[in-house]
C-alpha cells in the first residue's frame, strides 16, 4: 500500500462518533477523507468543516454532512497532510494553497493531526519554498517588503496569470535563509500590510503519523511544555 494512503487511512481512527472534523487538503488526507466517508456510510455520526473548496467537493460526493464556523464553537480534530514536518514537528503547508483556511481549522482543533508520507520528514525546513498568502491589492509593495526581510519570493502562476486562492489572493513561494528560526520569520510575515497568512505552522501540531523504513506506523507526538 503506498505511504500516504497507510498514513491518511491511520489518521481516521481518531475521529469518534459525534466529533466536528476538520478536513484538511491534498492527496495524503485525501485518504483519511475517503475512510471517513466509508465510516459515515457504515453509520459513523460526524461533521466535517472543510479547508477548500477541493475538500468540501470530495466530502459532498462521499456523502460526509458539512458545518461552519456559523455554527459550532470548535472544532474537536483536525488531520491535514504537510509539505515538510521538522523534528519539533513545525510544518511547511501550503503546497495546495489552502495555507489560510489550513490554519484557521488546525487553530481551532482540540487536537491537530498530521498525515505525512517518509518524503515529507526533514531535519530542517526550508528546501520546500514557503508559501505567502497576500492579497492583490499592492502586492508588488508587499514583495518588497517580503524581499526586505530576507526571502526570496516568486508569484505562484497557474499559466500565465497569478494562481488565485480559495479567498481571492495571490500566493508567493519564497525561498528564505538557513539560520532563520521558523516562529521568528512566521511572526515577521505576518506584521507585513498584504500578507494574511504564511505555511509556517508551529506549535500547532499534537501528532504526526508517518511510517518508517519498511512502511510501520510511526506516530511523533509533540512535546508539551509548562506553558501549553
Ligand atoms: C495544501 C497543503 C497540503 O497539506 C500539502 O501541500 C501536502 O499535500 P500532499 O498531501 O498532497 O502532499 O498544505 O495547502
Amino acid at each position: 500500500m503506498d505511504e500516504k494512503q497507510i498514513v491518511g487511512e491511520k489518521a481516521a481512527e481518531f475521529v469518534k462518533d459525534g466529533m466536528i472534523v476538520g478536513l484538511g487538503t491534498g492527496s495524503t488526507v485525501f485518504y483519511t477523507i475517503q475512510k471517513l466517508g466509508q465510516l459515515v456510510k457504515e453509520g459513523l455520526t460526524i461533521k466535517g468543516i472543510p479547508t477548500s473548496f477541493q475538500t468540501e467537493k470530495l466530502a459532498k460526493e462521499l456523502g460526509i454532512p458539512l458545518t461552519s464556523f456559523s455554527e459550532i464553537e470548535s472544532i474537536d480534530i483536525a488531520i491535514d497532510g504537510a509539505d515538510e514536518v521538522n523534528p519539533e514537528l513545525e510544518l511547511i503547508k501550503g503546497g495546495g494553497g489552502a495555507l489560510l483556511r489550513e490554519k484557521i481549522i488546525a487553530k481551532a482543533a482540540k487536537t491537530f493531526i498530521v498525515v505525512a508520507d517518509t518524503s515529507k520528514r526533514v531535519e530542517k525546513l526550508g528546501a520546500f519554498r514557503l508559501p505567502v498568502e497576500v492579497i492583490p491589492f499592492g502586492f508588488e509593495m508587499t514583495e518588497r517588503h517580503i524581499i526586505a526581510i530576507g526571502l526570496v519570493p516568486e508569484i505562484r502562476l497557474n499559466g500565465a496569470t497569478p494562481f488565485i486562492t480559495d479567498n481571492g489572493n495571490y500566493i508567493f513561494d519564497c525561498h528564505f535563509p538557513k539560520h532563520v528560526q521558523p516562529e521568528i520569520l512566521e511572526q515577521k510575515l505576518n506584521m507585513i500590510p498584504g500578507v494574511v497568512e504564511n505555511g509556517l505552522f508551529v506549535g500547532i501540531t499534537d501528532l504526526v503519523i508517518t511510517v518508517d523504513r519498511d512502511k510501520n506506523v510511526v506516530m511523533l507526538r509533540r512535546l508539551y511544555h509548562e506553558a501549553d
